[in-house]
């Protein structure tokens, strides 16, 4: 294991009943309350009602910035920094999944910052602050809720890349998985598969003997593994939708990240998909996660191995570890695609014109992978296999 430290700030309020808690957190900021939401899904399912009266009754002054895009835009977050510029908002509020949060920790930090927001996304410039800004989350997936990541698209240049500060964790985060109820049966399963993948990404990394840390992942993916199904046979199991919610939020809150850096390779590679085709992220995932765990397993097979006996109960008796791997890679991926995951990119209408594109854009910043360097052919390999 590396030495390491750690710090995380973010509040976490979790359970039925939690969103009243809106009402003595925000106050702690200031008075004017800039909500961030989606695309209607918190109209419809009653949510964006409830938390207005809540904001309401704690006598806040509201603005609103809604139709963030799942992979949000750089554009959309530009808006939210001027309404918070000209309003003098004090405070931002994110109801929401994954891309509403981190359209909002980008809103949060370019509030303070004289030069476009994009800047930090392109790494051009660091947040030196921010406002501070809380959020009530609405899909189990990303964790962004408890971390300090955030992945946004510019749709003009065909970019998408993930950026963090210390500035950008958010304050207080509310889960209550009644409202995770109303996600559907495809976002309910991506949501499955990106934290599943967030697991994998740091469970390869570049530290030797983490018998800790690599108990706790398998445990947790074994929790997910066991609830994904019967929680898709029944989508409004409290139950398992409290369940699901909290293993996302682990997954990536970085207590499973200690003592080493996690490979993140995949993830580099499907936020090139994403910025070239605009898919679910997860989607992308789902298909190329098994693509990158097989590039990599006949070099290295022993932690595959692992993972294969230990989580997907593959029998090692008379095998070799490569064929233990593979045979654990085929497990994961006839799990997700039990749960109807997509395999392949054609699924999307990809074919193989953009591959170069693509790699291109997973390469901006030189080799990548903490457990599995990868240069710009092991990409294009992925890729193509993945097709
Ligand atoms: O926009 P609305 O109408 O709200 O609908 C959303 C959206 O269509 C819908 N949804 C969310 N909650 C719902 C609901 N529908 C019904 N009932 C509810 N309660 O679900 C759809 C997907 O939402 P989105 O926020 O896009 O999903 P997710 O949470 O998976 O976020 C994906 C984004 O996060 C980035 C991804 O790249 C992608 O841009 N990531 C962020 C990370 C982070 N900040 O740590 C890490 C991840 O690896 C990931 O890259
Ligand atoms: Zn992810």
């Amino acid at each position: 294991m590396n030495s390491f430290s750690f710090y995380n700030p973010v509040k976490l309020i979790f359970g039925k009943g939690q969103l009243e808690s809106l009402q003595t957190e925000l106050p702690n900021y200031g008075k004017k309350v800039l909500v961030v939401y989606g695309g209607g899904s918190i109209k419809k399912n009653g949510l964006y009602d409830e938390v207005m009266d809540t904001l309401n009754q704690a006598g806040l002054e509201i603005f609103e910035l809604g139709g963030v895009e799942p992979n949000p835009r750089i554009t959309t977050a530009r808006k939210g920094v001027e309404i918070c510029k000209k309003e003098n908002i004090d405070v931002l509020l994110a109801v929401g999944g994954g891309s509403v949060i981190d359209c909002t920790k980008l809103i949060a930090c370019g509030a303070t910052y004289d030069g476009d927001a994009w800047d930090f996304v392109s790494r051009k410039a660091q947040p030196q602050g921010a406002l501070p800004f809380g959020t009530v989350l609405t899909i189990a997936a990303t964790g962004s809720e408890m971390n300090a990541g955030s992945v946004i698209t510019n749709e003009e240049t065909q970019e998408k890349y993930g950026w963090g500060s210390p500035f950008s964790f958010p304050k207080f985060s509310i889960l209550d998985p009644t409202y995770t109820m109303s996600v559907p049966e495809n976002h309910t399963v991506y949501g499955i598969v990106d934290m599943m993948s967030h697991i994998f990404e740091q469970y390869f990394n570049n530290a030797s003997h983490t018998p800790v840390q690599d108990r706790m992942c398998e445990g947790v993916l074994k929790a997910v593994i066991e609830t994904a199904p019967k929680l898709m046979e029944d989508l409004q199991s409290y139950e398992h939708r409290e369940t699901i919610m909290f293993a996302g939020t682990i997954a990536l809150n970085k207590f499973l990240e200690m003592g080493y850096r996690g490979d993140w390779g995949t993830h580099n590679i499907e936020h090139a998909v994403s910025a070239v085709y605009d898919i679910p992220h997860a989607g992308g995932l789902a298909i190329l996660f098994p693509q990158w765990m097989r590039h990599n397993a006949k070099e290295n097979p022993s932690k595959f191995a692992q993972l294969a006996v230990r989580v997907f109960d593959v029998d090692p008796e008379g095998k070799t570890e490569e064929a233990i791997a593979f045979e654990g890679i085929d497990r994961l991926q006839e799990f997700w695609t039990s749960l109807g995951a997509p395999t392949k990119l054609d699924y999307y209408g990809i074919d193989d014109s953009k591959i170069d594109l693509m790699a291109e854009k997973a390469m901006v910043y030189g080799e990548f992978g903490n457990f599995a360097k990868l240069n710009g052919e092991d990409v294009k390999q992925i890729l193509q296999a993945s097709l």
